[in-house]
């Protein structure tokens, strides 16, 4: 039987996975692919590691170049993170004749002008799956199973360390910093949490859905991105009592010739599907003109499942390589000559329903005061809750709006008139509203 030797860049928590799995599946494995994989080579960074992981017969080392010059490898395979070292082999990998395979987001977002326009040259299969929500396999359900159809917008929950933290606060009334700390403990969050909870890892995802959902290279830093810090448990029982849940969404759209990319807390009905996604669960909603909506679900990280997506795309790899063709599916999904570079909406520019929660001394003329304001730049209000009354003339209390469809740009131009209002005491707080279909 043909073996297929693989160079691994990172033996950590995905790399790992890739060992095991490899494994203890061997037999399937070769049973569904007529050949077998072997990891010949693996480069870290501490090579005297006790790694409790099955690598005999593995050449364990920390030079870059001892998998990119082995002629041996067939597939690299990247795992390591970051985005220097890890563009530096991939695109060596590349110019070398050798395919890849890895799980980086941030390496596919920050550095995808360089990534991919490689790979189309090379016409050599650049395999992503793992790269966003770990096991769940929709980059290929984007790029192949829904290649007849026009996406018409992607939404994702797919960071679950914000949505083990955001179910925790919706279910027991939690605060943020404890449930923070708790996923840390649990090994959720990222070692810097903040690339989970402001939003960083969320938009490096989205990057990659938009730009296989529409052929694109979106330019990475023009994403909006806002995390969950500012969530308190006020906002969640008050979106509860008002029939939402608040989750941290990846939204994707073509809005002409450009997109919407943006990354927020969200309020979602309490009856569509991704509001009854919990804990660290990871799940991608998408609509089709053909299709309409679909939903893939599942765990988003962790060695096993995301270990998982490196596997498959792995053996994806290799029957192209034992039937001697190169790639039959571009990178984007597009051919090269068709991949757009769309221009993101500035978030000023979008529509959506608000949650808007102002704190106000509880005075006559107070709500007429905002709702002019709002009305005298066309928002309309839909609903308004005032969740308590002042039991003191100078206590404050929470007023809620829910606008219809307005204007980002006229809703923050209305909070700046708002906010110097003698009666206005602090920020207001603005949680978007996604209507989705399906
Ligand atoms: P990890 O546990 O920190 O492992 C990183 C591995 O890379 C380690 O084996 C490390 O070597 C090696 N490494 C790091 N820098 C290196 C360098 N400069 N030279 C040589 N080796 C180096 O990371 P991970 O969680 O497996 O994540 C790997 C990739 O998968 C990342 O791109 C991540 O975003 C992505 N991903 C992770 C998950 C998840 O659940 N963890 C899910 C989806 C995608 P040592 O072991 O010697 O330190
Ligand atoms: N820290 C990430 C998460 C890991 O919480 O989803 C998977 O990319």
């Amino acid at each position: 039987m043909k073996t297929i030797h693989l160079g691994l860049y990172g033996l950590g928590v995905v790399g790992g996975g890739v060992a095991h799995i490899l494994h203890r599946n061997q037999e399937l494995i070769q049973a569904r692919l007529g050949a077998a994989l072997k990891i010949s080579r693996a480069v870290v960074r501490d090579p005297k590691k006790t790694r409790g992981l099955p690598l005999d017969g593995v050449k364990v080392t920390t030079d870059p170049n001892d998998i990119l010059n082995d002629p041996e490898i067939d597939i690299v395979v990247e795992l390591m993170g970051g985005t220097d070292l890890a563009a530096q082999v991939v695109l060596g990998a590349l110019n070398a004749g050798k395919p890849v395979v890895t799980a980086n987001k941030a390496l596919l977002a920050v550095r995808a002008a360089e990534i991919f326009p490689k790979a189309y040259e090379t016409g050599l299969p650049l395999g992503i799956e793992a790269s966003v929500a770990g096991g769940v396999p929709v980059l290929r359900a984007l790029r192949e199973g829904l290649a007849a159809d026009h996406i018409e917008e992607v939404c994702g929950i797919v960071n679950g360390t914000c949505n083990y933290i955001l179910t925790k606060m919706t279910q027991e009334g939690a605060a943020f910093g404890p449930v923070l700390a708790e996923a840390q403990k649990l090994g959720y969050a990222e070692a810097d949490p903040t690339f989970d909870v402001d939003g960083h890892d969320t938009a490096q995802k989205l990057a990659v859905l938009v730009n296989l959902a529409y052929g694109a290279m979106v330019h990475y830093p023009d994403i909006y991105k806002e995390g969950i810090r500012g969530i308190t448990p006020l906002d969640i029982e008050y979106a509860k009592q008002l029939g939402y849940t608040i989750k941290l969404l990846a939204i994707g759209k073509r809005v002409g010739d450009k997109v919407e990319a943006r990354v927020h807390p969200t309020l979602v009905a309490h009856n569509h599907l991704l509001s009854q996604v919990n804990g660290v669960f990871n799940a991608v909603y998408l609509t089709g003109d053909n299709v309409g909506a679909s939903l893939s679900y599942g765990r988003g990280a962790g060695a096993e499942p995301t270990g998982s997506a490196v596997v498959s795309d792995i053996m994806d790899i290799a029957r192209d390589l034992l039937a001697g063709v190169k790639s039959k599916v571009p990178p984007l999904g597009v051919k090269k000559d068709q991949l757009i570079r769309p221009a993101i909406l500035p978030i000023e520019d979008i529509s959506s329903e608000y949650y808007l929660r102002f704190q106000v001394l509880d005075r006559p003329g107070t709500l007429a005061k905002i709702t002019s304001v709002l009305g005298s730049r066309g928002i309309s209000i839909q609903s308004m809750f005032q969740p308590s009354q002042a039991e003191h003339p100078e206590d404050p209390v929470q007023v809620i709006l829910i606008t219809h469809q307005a204007k980002e740009r006229d809703v923050a131009g209305s909070l700046k008139e708002i906010e110097p209002l003698d009666f206005v005491l602090g920020k207001t707080q603005l949680i978007r509203i996604e209507r989705l279909g399906g």
